[in-house]
């Protein structure tokens, strides 16, 4: 086995190892709110303008979003020049789920619960999602010292006061139930030796409450999950798409042109209400970013309800994890999960300085290490670029010999694979894009602008404000799917589809032509196309 770094990070290295016995005895000190302000401004990539443009068409017209993203709000319909017969659709569905992640599953199981015909359908395979890739935990105020009030405020601050007061106190209040119902369901949760959870904390909590599955929490969930999907016997069409949702001459959401991704083969699917829980957003790589998120993450459904008329929030804001891995090349921008910090491990510059808090918030946290690299010079260099370390040796130093085994065996192997034994030496990191703050605006009960269209999961803006805390996301893809899943079997009762159309489709054309807007990109994405632009033709 033999360590593949460089001479000069292993020059610096050797700086790591002289200071940590003594860098172990203080923790960092916590950044001011003026100094969190100023590093935010100076180097977060939500406030490069050049990343961003103007709307100039939709429900959110006039205003910012990455400059990717209103490529594709205002791009070409996949269903463009084509006539689709509403007439005698493929499939019928009283709640039809748009997306095949842990809020699309969440929701499933709540909807088959009430007694509705649920009908999953999904571009990939069930579960392969963002909630498979998620790793360091779940949280949930249920310990003595905690409370829903106390996880508000701390997910309040870090999201800079602007999540939707009435969204995140859904989240938080019916926290402690989300988790207890998952451990029902089967999800392995670290116990002690007396059955209570083992939590921890992440950055940004002032009480320990984040509750994980060894550093697999994500798959974990999902595989609990869609193992209660498919024993229920709900319906899953896989490999399929949603190109366009389908509304009736009321203006109601009432189903979704598929598209299955082999064939290219177009369906309509039928339902009395629709919920998009199609996730994230990291494979647009806003800003040239590399991304922690599974290969499917491409905003489909925000494309989708913005071309339908429902306004999106926060679409502005996005999430970069600090640490992605920085090397080696084959697990570029893979997540290091935070829990590597809430166990001890620290931000270590090429000098060998601690220079800041392991657990501040994300977006602080991911902005000061490129600060560290960018401006200050003091980022270790790497045949990939710049990269801090985290010094994830202090972990077993701290707990003992073995727990980084016991509570991160996912990323001990993950980096054993390349011969980078962390628990000997330290890892090298630099953000990632990870998530997105923003996305559909929903009110109390799930639904969006548009009646009938529900929206769970990563697919929702407002929650997280401008940023969201760590475990804070696996938390409401189960307290809002399970929530749209009941609210949209509930209301499925008392709908009347009335006739199918596509108008709304023809209309936002007529718009982009008024505004000037000739676009040939295809939207919603479905997949990225990592080939060189000169095969793109094949
Ligand atoms: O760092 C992590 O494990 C990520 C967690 C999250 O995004 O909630």
């Amino acid at each position: 086995m033999s360590l593949p770094y460089t001479q000069e990070m292993l020059d610096s290295v050797k700086k790591v190892e002289a200071t940590r016995e003594e860098r172990m005895k203080t923790e960092p000190r916590r950044m001011t709110a003026e100094e969190k302000d100023d590093v935010l401004q100076k180097f977060h990539p939500d406030f490069k303008m050049e990343g961003f443009e103007q709307l100039q068409m939709g429900p959110n017209k006039g205003e910012k979003a990455p400059v990717e993203l209103a490529a594709l709000l205002q791009g070409k319909s996949r269903l463009s020049g084509k006539e689709v017969s509403l007439k005698d659709p493929d499939y019928d569905a009283d709640v039809l789920i748009i997306g095949g992640g842990g809020a699309g599953c969440s929701a499933a199981i709540e909807a088959h619960q009430a007694g509705a015909k649920v009908m999953i359908v999904t571009k990939l395979r069930l579960g392969d999602a963002n909630t498979m890739m998620a790793e360091g935990g779940i949280q949930a105020a249920d310990k003595e010292n905690d409370s829903p009030a106390q996880h508000y405020l701390d997910a309040m601050g870090g999201g800079h006061f602007a999540n939707v007061p009435y969204l995140l106190q859904k989240l938080v209040t019916e926290g402690p139930e989300a988790v207890n119902w998952l451990d029902h369901l089967g999800v392995m949760f670290d116990k002690d030796e007396d059955g209570r959870m083992i939590t921890t904390h992440g950055g940004g909590t002032s009480r320990k409450r984040m509750h994980a599955a060894k550093d697999y929490s994500g798959a974990d969930i999902m595989r609990t999950l869609r193992d209660e999907v498919q024993n229920r016997g709900i319906q899953i069409v896989d490999f399929t798409s949603a190109v366009e949702l389908i509304k009736d001459t009321e203006g109601k959401a009432a189903g979704a042109v598929l598209m299955n991704m082999e064939t290219h083969e177009v369906q309509v699917a039928r339902a009395k209400t629709v919920i998009i829980a199609t996730g994230g957003a990291g494979r647009i790589h806003y800003q040239g970013f590399p991304t922690s998120n599974h290969y499917g993450a491409t905003a489909d459904g925000l494309v989708l309800a913005y071309r339908a008329g429902a306004r999106l929030l926060y679409q502005d804001t996005l999430q970069y994890h600090p640490t992605g891995v920085a090397f080696p090349a084959q697990i570029f921008g893979a997540l290091v999960t935070e829990k590597v910090r809430s166990m001890g491990a620290m931000f270590v510059n090429e000098k060998g300085d601690a220079y800041m808090h392991p657990l501040e918030t994300r977006d602080v946290a991911a902005a000061s290490v490129i600060r560290e690299c960018k401006e200050r010079g003091n980022g270790v260099h790497t045949p990939l670029g710049d990269g801090i370390w985290l010094d994830s040796p202090m972990i077993d130093l701290i707990h003992g010999k073995g727990m980084l085994e016991k509570r991160l065996p996912g990323m001990l192997r993950m980096f054993g694979k390349y011969d980078i034994d962390m628990r000997e030496v330290p890892i090298l990191i630099y953000p990632t894009l990870h998530y997105q703050n923003g996305g559909i605006r929903i009110s109390a009960d799930g639904m969006s602008d548009i009646e009938n269209l529900y929206v769970a999961g990563e697919a929702v803006g407002g929650i997280h404000g401008r940023n969201r805390l760590m475990g804070n996301s696996l938390l409401d893809i189960i307290v809002f799917g399970r929530n749209a899943g009941q609210q949209a079997a509930a209301k499925s009762k008392n709908v009347k589809v009335a006739d199918l159309t596509l108008d709304f489709v023809k209309e936002f054309e007529r718009e982009e032509a008024a505004a000037g807007i000739e676009s040939s990109l295809l939207s919603p994405l479905l997949l990225p196309d990592y080939r060189p632009e000169n095969m793109k033709t094949i």
